[in-house]
Order: structure tokens, then C-alpha cells, then sequence
């Protein structure tokens, strides 16, 4: 399959647990199937009926801004019924398991749960209990799958074809999932990758995934295409304050400044977000026009509807 023939292309995927489990043909189909739903949102009436007969939870036991919204606003501008749980004002709180969560809401005849817990597995874990398609929205520091799809579309943008592309990922290598995700799918499309970031946030045998790495940011901007910066992830380190020795000194080793986009005309900033202003980034690199950060959160919802689409098992648009 090309991208250019897409309708030659059978998508046989039920879930999307990881990128791990597409091939580099599936990303792509998402990938184009997202620019179709990106046209969609443009429209002066940015909604589809393609998802009126499916019902759709929302099962999220982590916090979260963008995920969640956006996999909201695609639902419903696909025209979809969709419910949202909640951990926080559920049955949870009275020591009712995942698993017979799960089973109650499939009970309601539901067809696609989206999930995000803080336990890598969960979503693999849904797929044995009830029959719902199954689209995992962040599972601990395992995958983030269809933020690294909505960065790649995004990166597409600017670069159609990122094969040889110079994407560097900065910060916390070791406690994130989106670079997990962004790893195994830019690997796929031919994408030259650099983590750049403190020892410490490093895992040990990154190289093994088929990435250099670099504790010299300025190098590492000079080099680049697109710079991804990332939050530290305080949540998944715990007491691990020892990790670096301040935020402020962090920030002078490893934030991208000014200064730097003065120096290094051509590169491209991405963050996930949230953003801790200050930190990954001054502010004002945040708010600049070499970020793409809000185009980011833009192409988050028409990827999330290629997904379901996709996923739901792919009606005309
Ligand atoms: N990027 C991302 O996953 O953001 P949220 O935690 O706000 O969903």
C-alpha cells in the first residue's frame, strides 16, 4: 500500500493498544485517513454522521486536558452517543475492581471504550474482558499512541515525507510514554531520531531502539529539524527529587531559550503538552511562531477521528 492509493489497503486492526502493533502501512493509512477528517473540522459545519450508531466510553482513571477533550469533541462530531467515567467520581472510590468496571459499563452495550490508567496494560487488559474495541489513551510510561500519531501528522505538515527527517526528543526519556510511542512510529516512517536530556532521565540501552543520544542540548539543536520537548513526568518519579538537582538548573541545561531560536534559524518546537512554562521552555519559546504546539492539540481531534473511524470499522465519510 501507498499512501496514495489508500483504497487499495484493508485495515484489519479491532484495537489500537501501541504503535508497536502497526506496521509502518498502518500508520500511514491512519495518517492520510486523518487529513480527510482534518478538512472536516475546517468546514463551516464540522461534523459527520459516520459514528451515529456507536456508543463510546471515555474510561479515564488518570487526569488529563487534551486526550480526553479531544477524543470527546471527535465523538461527537462524528455524531457517536458517548458517556465519560471518571475514577475520581466513580464506584472506584467504594473498591469496585477495573475489571468488574469494565464488565458493568460493556453491560450498557457499549462498542469502543477509550482508557487511560496510570498501569502499563490496562488497555491490553480491557481487550480480555469485554468485546469493545479498545483505544488506549496513555497507559503509565507504556505507549500514548495516538498523541505520536497526532505528532507525526503534525511534523507531516511541515515535512510530507519524514523519512530522514532530523527530530530530536528532549527531557525525560525514561518516564514517558508519548516518546515511547513517538519512538516505534518515527522509527517506522525513516525518521533519524536524537533523545537529548540528563543521564539520569535516560534509560539505560536506549541506543537498542535505534536512536543516538545526546546530553549537549546545543548540538543537539543545531542538528534538528523539529525539537520535541517534554515535561518532566514528577508523577511517575515519585521521591525521585535526586533525579536532577533543581528545576531552575534543568532548566539552564536542558530548556530550550531565546536565545537558542536566534542561534538555530530553522527548527521546529513540539510539545505535548501540558507545559511547565519555564522549565522544558521559556515562555516566550512556548508562544512563539516557531512552535506548532496549538496545531498540535488542532490535529489531535482529526486524528482521533481517523482512529475511531477506523476502528469502528470504517463507513464512508
Ligand atoms: N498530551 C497529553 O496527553 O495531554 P493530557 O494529559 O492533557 O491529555
Amino acid at each position: 500500500m501507498s499512501p496514495q492509493q489508500p483504497d487499495l489497503f484493508t485495515f484489519n486492526q479491532k484495537h489500537l493498544l501501541g504503535l508497536a502493533d502497526y506496521s509502518a502501512d498502518e500508520i500511514r493509512y491512519v495518517l492520510e485517513q486523518a487529513k480527510t477528517f482534518r478538512e472536516v473540522l475546517d468546514r463551516p459545519v464540522p461534523k459527520v454522521p459516520t459514528l451515529r450508531d456507536k456508543t463510546i466510553v471515555n474510561l479515564f482513571y488518570e487526569s488529563s486536558t487534551r486526550t480526553r477533550l479531544s477524543f470527546e469533541l471527535a465523538q461527537k462530531r462524528m455524531g457517536a452517543d458517548v458517556v465519560n467515567f471518571s475514577a475520581s467520581t466513580s464506584s472506584t472510590k467504594k473498591g469496585e475492581s477495573l475489571k468488574d468496571t469494565i464488565r458493568n459499563i460493556s453491560s450498557m452495550k457499549i462498542d469502543m471504550v477509550v482508557s487511560r490508567h496510570e498501569s502499563p496494560g490496562v488497555p491490553h487488559f480491557l481487550t480480555r474482558c469485554v468485546d469493545a474495541a479498545i483505544i488506549n489513551a496513555g497507559d503509565g510510561a507504556h505507549e500514548h499512541p495516538t498523541q505520536a500519531l497526532l505528532d507525526m501528522f503534525t511534523m507531516q505538515q511541515i515535512y510530507p515525507d519524514l523519512k530522514g527527517k532530523k527530530i530530536a526528543i528532549i527531557g525525560d526519556i525514561s518516564h514517558s510514554r508519548v516518546v515511547r510511542s513517538n519512538l516505534i512510529g518515527l522509527k517506522k516512517l525513516g525518521a533519524d531520531i536524537v533523545v537529548c536530556g540528563p543521564k539520569s532521565l535516560m534509560p539505560i540501552f536506549v541506543e537498542n531502539l535505534g536512536v543516538s543520544v545526546s546530553h549537549n542540548l546545543e548540538e543537539t539543536l543545531a542538528w534538528c529539524d523539529i525539537a520535541m520537548a517534554l515535561r518532566i513526568q514528577m508523577e511517575r518519579i515519585g521521591g525521585g527529587t535526586d533525579l536532577f538537582p533543581s528545576l531552575r538548573e534543568y532548566h539552564e541545561t536542558f530548556g530550550i531559550k531565546m536565545s537558542h531560536l536566534e542561534k538555530y534559524p530553522d527548527f521546529t518546537i513540539m510539545h505535548p503538552g501540558p507545559i511547565n512554562r519555564g522549565v522544558e521552555m521559556e515562555s516566550d519559546v512556548a508562544d512563539s511562531d516557531r512552535a506548532v504546539i496549538l496545531d498540535q492539540v488542532t490535529n489531535g481531534v482529526a486524528v482521533r477521528m481517523a482512529v475511531l473511524y477506523l476502528l469502528s470499522g470504517g463507513a464512508r465519510v
